[in-house]
Parts: structure tokens; sequence; C-alpha cells
């Protein structure tokens, strides 16, 4: 799979170890930064990782800031983008089963590598289960469409 990955300075130390665990289990990985822990702004990294999303250059995103909120609230600004803060695992399959998540993100001040690790892997595993719930998703669409006409004044 190829998986867009994106920190700020508070997520970058959780976005590498997240790295090197998908590049062991065979994925691709386009890494947007950051690279070190020097300050940063959370949302110049999630709209990158989620226009690499949106655009299809990448299949799912995974974006880490210090609690993983700014990361999802700016990802979901971006029009097909469904992202997911999902600090468990319970949270993870379901955003998969039911919401079609697109894009994963995690808190790198919530949890250590090895729970982010078992995160991503049931994220990456879990499949739409489509059905009642893409009806759903349907209507979230529609939500968007809705919201870009107001914004264009329409
Ligand atoms: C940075 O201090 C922090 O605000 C940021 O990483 C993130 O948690 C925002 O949602």
């Amino acid at each position: 799979m190829i998986i867009a990955l994106g920190a700020d300075h508070a997520g970058w130390e959780l976005k590498e170890e997240l790295k090197a665990w998908c590049i062991r289990a065979g994925h691709q990985v386009l890494d947007f930064g950051t690279h070190s822990t020097e300050s940063v702004d959370y949302p110049d990294y999630a709209l990158q990782v989620a226009e690499a999303v949106a655009s299809g250059k990448a299949e799912r995103g995974v974006a880490v800031c210090g609690t993983g909120i700014g990361m999802a609230m700016v990802a979901n600004k971006v029009s097909g983008i469904r992202a997911a803060f999902c600090p468990d695992l319970y949270t993870a399959r379901m955003s998969r089963e039911h919401n079609d998540a697109n894009i994963l993100t995690l808190g790198g001040r919530l949890m250590g590598g090895e729970l982010a690790i078992e995160i991503v892997q049931m994220w990456l595993r879990a499949e739409f289960q489509g059905g009642r719930h893409r009806r759903r998703l349907d209507k979230v669409v529609e939500v968007e469409r809705r919201g870009l006409r107001a914004e264009a004044g329409g």
C-alpha cells in the first residue's frame, strides 16, 4: 500500500517509528515531514498528507501531532478526506468498517510506538463494510457538497 505520513514536532518521533514499521511491512511511504523536533505548525503537514490521499498519490494517510486532534481537524477540511482520530484498536477498526476512513490521526504525546503500530496494523487491515454504512457516507458527501456550494455563495 502507498501510505502518506506526516507529523509536526510533537508527532515526529512516533512518525519515525511508524515509518520504519511501514517499510518493514512492505508498504511504500511518502514522508511529508517534519524531520526534527524543531517547532512547526501542524496544519502544514496535515494538508500535505490530505492532498496526497485526496489526489490518489497515496492510498491512505497517517498524520501525527501531539494529540492527533489538530491533524484530524485540518485533514477533514479537504474534500474527499475522512480522517479519524483513533487512540485505540476499537476505534481504529470501526473507523474503517463503518466510516471508510482514509486518514488515521494519532497523538504522539498519548502513546508509545508499540500501541501505535498495533493501531496502524489494525487500521490498514480492516475493510469498509459497505451496505448501510455506504448510504450514510453518501450523506456525508452530500453535507460536504452543500458546504462547498455555500462557500461559493450559491
Ligand atoms: C503542538 O504543541 C500541539 O498543539 C500539536 O501537536 C497538536 O497536538 C495539535 O492538535
